[in-house]
């Protein structure tokens, strides 16, 4: 292929990347952005191949065919829930491909001298540094999210010293690395390598489990990063613009995720925070109130009177895989003329979008699928409100209490509909670790069991009612 239509297909190939993150914004349009991104790649991947430089062609075809059936394996396999510990795992492979990419082009013969050699290795440093950060880094992710390491934060004493000696002496060593040549020049990356994967493992280490998402999410930015960066080692105009475009979403991604939860990045990477999950919620000084009950019968009463029903699902139904139960109820009470919506919020679960991919998973329309400051004005004139296992996104005390660990957070403001129904199975806390004064509100009932069983009860009670 000649270096002109090489570039024409690198050209098209980003312009098919853009498209497609644009299409995966919403969910009308998800398919169509998937669509954009495997041309993009199809396209990238085949020019790519039929480089001038490209020879070993027997070797990329049996790493094509191999990587390509454990990829499939794997995404055909994953449960929607472990999706983010599959996402981290597929991040520690950008790292590590771009370590190995970066000193076997260290390594290739070259003839670069003064500036250009100076360019060059710092090209190779920064793309092998954020990938060793970003291999490490994601292993930690992984086996935190996958329940193979605790979800605790490794608070270390000094550590916030230990990483800024650990940068400081990877810049260093990057300053010496510029002006060696040679074995001194492969020792220097190699002990670089090191301490920079020493830095992704104490990074994460220290990150609580519930806070893996926006750490995901941070990481994903990085592994575009090092991407962009091997693009210019190689002078390869489609790694720098995807690598951007991954690096840029995947930072956006984590500031949105950040700023829903009223959070600064600073302190979701230094906080130590988010622990308290499954722990029985703290006491809080003075009387809250009574939790009131409610059995399945008088919830399928009130279903049975309301017009106007609004769910709000939240990580519990990812836990109970209770989506399609949920959608079951929706139908059953579409059916009967109610108008029935959901509220979605946008840190709702645990990874962005959880709940609306949950909710299409099991047909539920996506028109009735509301975000949170669509749909928080109607909530008075709305009859009854069903909470599936959500807690902090639902809390009044993020808009009332300035003392509440999650005080200025948006939530949806449910306590304003006739009655609230909140189903969990006990007293467990959320995400935060916190009370919810919701509920002990006078017009909250609390439906105590799995979600899932909750609603499958619910259904049965509302058919033979
Ligand atoms: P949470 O506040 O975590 O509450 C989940 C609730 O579900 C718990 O109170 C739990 O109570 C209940 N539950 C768990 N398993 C259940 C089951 N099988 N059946 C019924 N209920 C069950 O969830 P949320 O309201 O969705 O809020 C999300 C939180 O995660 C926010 O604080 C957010 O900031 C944080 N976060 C979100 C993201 C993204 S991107 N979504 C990223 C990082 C952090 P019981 O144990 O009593 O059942």
């Amino acid at each position: 292929m000649s270096l002109s239509l090489l570039t024409i297909a690198y050209l098209t190939a980003g312009v098919l990347f853009i498209l497609s993150l644009g299409g995966l914004s919403t969910q009308e349009t998800s398919r169509r952005g998937n669509i954009y991104g495997i041309v993009g790649m199809t396209i990238a991947v085949v020019a790519t191949a039929l480089h001038p430089s490209v020879e070993a062609y027997v070797l990329m075809i049996l790493t094509l065919v191999g990587g390509g059936m454990i990829g499939a394996t794997l995404a055909a396999r994953v449960e929607m829930t472990a999706m983010p510990q599959l996402v981290a795992a597929l991040h520690s492979f950008v790292g590590l491909a771009a370590v190995l990419v970066g000193i076997s082009t260290y390594l290739a013969p070259g003839d670069l001298t003064g500036t250009s050699h100076i360019v060059h290795a710092i090209e190779i440093y920064l793309d092998v540094a954020i990938g060793a950060i970003t291999f490490t880094g994601s292993v930690i992710a992984w086996a935190k999210l996958d329940g193979r390491l605790s979800g605790k934060p490794m608070l270390l004493p000094g550590r916030h010293w230990l990483n800024l000696l650990i940068v400081l002496s990877i810049i260093g060593i990057g300053v010496a690395f510029t002006g060696s040549e040679g074995t001194t020049g492969l020792l220097l990356l190699i002990l670089m390598v090191n301490i920079a994967s020493v830095l992704g493992v104490h990074m994460v280490m220290a990150i609580g489990g519930a806070d893996m998402p926006v750490v995901v999410s941070l990481l994903n930015s990085y592994s575009g990063w090092t991407a962009a960066a091997a693009g210019f080692m190689l002078s390869n105009d489609l790694l720098i613009v995807t690598g951007a475009l991954v690096g840029s979403s995947g930072a956006i991604l984590s500031y949105i995720m950040c700023k829903a939860m009223n959070r600064s990045i600073w302190n979701v990477v230094f906080g130590g925070f988010g622990t308290g999950e499954g722990t029985p919620a703290p006491q809080i000084e003075g009387s809250q109130g009574e939790w009131i009950p409610i059995e399945t019968d008088e919830v399928a009463e009130l279903a049975r009177d309301a017009k106007e029903i609004i769910i709000v699902p939240g990580y519990g139904m990812a836990v109970a895989q209770a989506q399609r139960v949920v959608e079951e109820f929706t139908r059953m009470m579409r059916k009967q003329g109610k108008r029935v919506r959901f509220g979605i919020h946008p840190v709702a679960g645990r990874l962005p979008g959880h709940m609306n991919v949950l909710l299409a998973e099991a047909g539920v329309p996506y028109d009735i699928v509301l975000e949170m400051d669509e749909l928080n004005e109607d909530f008075p004139t709305t009859d009854l409100v069903l909470i599936i296992g959500a807690n902090d996104i639902v809390n009044p005390g993020a808009l009332t209490d300035p003392s509440s660990p999650i005080y200025g957070m948006p939530v949806l403001e449910v306590w304003k509909a006739g009655t609230t129904i909140v189903l969990k199975r006990g007293r467990g806390v959320g995400y935060a670790g916190i009370q919810n004064p919701l509920f002990f509100k006078e017009n909250t009932r609390m439906y105590f069991g799995d979600a899932r069983d909750s609603m499958q009860d619910l259904v049965a009670a509302l058919r033979t009612g």
